[in-house]
């Protein structure tokens, strides 16, 4: 037989997935996990966005959409959407291409700027996708590790140190998977500086924007002179409980896009017709569910925050967004595959191992609150009965 892509091979597998089989194996054999290791929102799409796609089928929108990267009212709703909350002023028949998922953006923005061994800053902790993504890109993703004990700050240095002449783009992710932290106005300004100083692109990963508690959302389009070399991705699944519609965009300087748009073309065509018409329903509708869903949010935050701290020998920092958190149980002695196993067969809590997250993450556990509230008040009895401490 001829040999596979050592392209694909080579990618590691991910380390939650030994976790993840395990808590599926355990679920199935009737015990009763809590499981806390996903990240879908336990909310339902809004009726009015259900309702739009189901209208757009009914009166035959099934065809190919025209054109293909989205259709008009889409491409502007998301530009004005982006000139109104994010000030960012793009063109929406030239800047923008609707993709089935923010992971396809991802992909779409890092294949249109990579060259074969052009490097890719990521920072670490860092949403898992991120170094497969480059390296399907053809490029090679560089981890930049953030520490733990200063809450995975942003400094000058740490980036400054990882730069090399192909240094070609770097990766922000704000609010974070998995740290929920939402990054400040000098963290944005340090990343833009050495982004304009270096010559570098950056993609702007803003997929949980709307996810926020305390802090405020900077676009990195938006400041100064970044528009030029920025690449944002955003998209529906977590701000509108749309992760199964597969649904996200990148907004991007035109000759990049063209590439998008190009590449976009000859692999998948297009996203769905009629979720594009969700979309804009999404956008152009009431925000209300916004606002329900983060309260609800903020309201668990509170609690499991709170409520883990009271554990002995559990540590648990207040998160600004997204809907993650990331514990560490210092005096353990366990390394994070160790604590999800742990946390899995003496307290039948699913979590995902900090070190998924790269080598800035060991120490933690990633718990997604996107859970109901009653089982997170489960999870902590049970995580409470657990000796956490050597
Ligand atoms: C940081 C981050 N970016 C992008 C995505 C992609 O989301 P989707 O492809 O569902 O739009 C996710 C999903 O979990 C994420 O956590």
């Amino acid at each position: 037989m001829k040999t596979v892509s050592t392209l694909i091979s080579n990618i590691p597998a991910s380390p939650t997935l030994a976790v993840n089989d395990k808590a599926k194996a355990l679920q199935a054999a009737g015990h009763d996990i809590i499981p806390l290791a996903g990240g879908d929102p336990d909310f339902d799409t809004p009726p009015h966005i259900i309702e739009a796609a189901i209208a757009a089928i009914q009166r035959g929108d099934t065809h190919y959409p025209s054109p293909m990267k989205g259709i008009p009212p889409l491409l502007r709703a998301i530009a004005d959407k982006m000139e109104r909350e994010n000030g960012i002023i793009v063109d929406p028949m030239r800047e923008i291409i609707v993709t089935p998922g923010g992971k396809w953006a991802l992909y779409l923005a890092l294949a249109s700027i990579l060259n074969a061994e052009d490097e890719v800053l990521i920072l670490e902790p860092y949403w898992v996708s991120y170094p497969p993504l480059v390296t399907l890109a053809g490029g090679v993703p560089v981890l930049v590790g953030l520490d733990s004990e200063r809450n995975f700050e942003i400094t000058a240095v740490s980036i400054r140190q990882h730069l090399t002449p192909k240094t070609k783009a770097i990766m922000v992710n704000s609010p974070n998977n998995p740290t929920g932290r939402v990054l400040t106005a000098d963290e944005m300004n340090i990343i833009a500086d050495i982004a304009k100083e270096a010559d570098l692109y950056v993609i702007a990963d803003e997929i949980y924007e709307k996810l926020i508690f305390d802090g405020t959302h900077i676009s990195l389009a938006s400041l100064p002179n970044m528009a030029e070399r920025t690449l944002t991705i955003n998209g529906f699944s977590k701000a509108y409980a749309m992760t199964g519609w597969r649904l996200g965009w990148l907004a991007a300087p035109r000759q990049i896009m063209d590439l998008a748009v190009k590449l976009n073309g000859q692999t998948i065509s297009s996203a769905a017709t009629f979720t594009m018409h969700a979309a804009v329903a999404a956008l152009t509708g009431t925000q209300e569910i916004i606002n329900t869903m983060r309260d609800s949010y903020q309201q668990r935050r509170d609690y499991m925050v709170a409520a883990l701290n009271n554990i002995d020998g559990v540590q648990c920092r207040s998160i600004e967004g997204a809907f993650y958190l990331f514990p560490s149980f210092p005096d353990s002695g366990l390394n994070s595959v160790q604590l999800a196993e742990k946390l899995l067969t003496e307290a039948s809590v699913a979590g995902t191992p900090g070190i998924a997250f790269g080598q800035s993450g060991e120490g933690h556990v990633r718990f997604a609150i996107s859970t109901a509230m009653a089982d997170l008040e489960r999870a902590i009895e049970r995580i409470a009965k657990v000796k956490w401490v050597q």
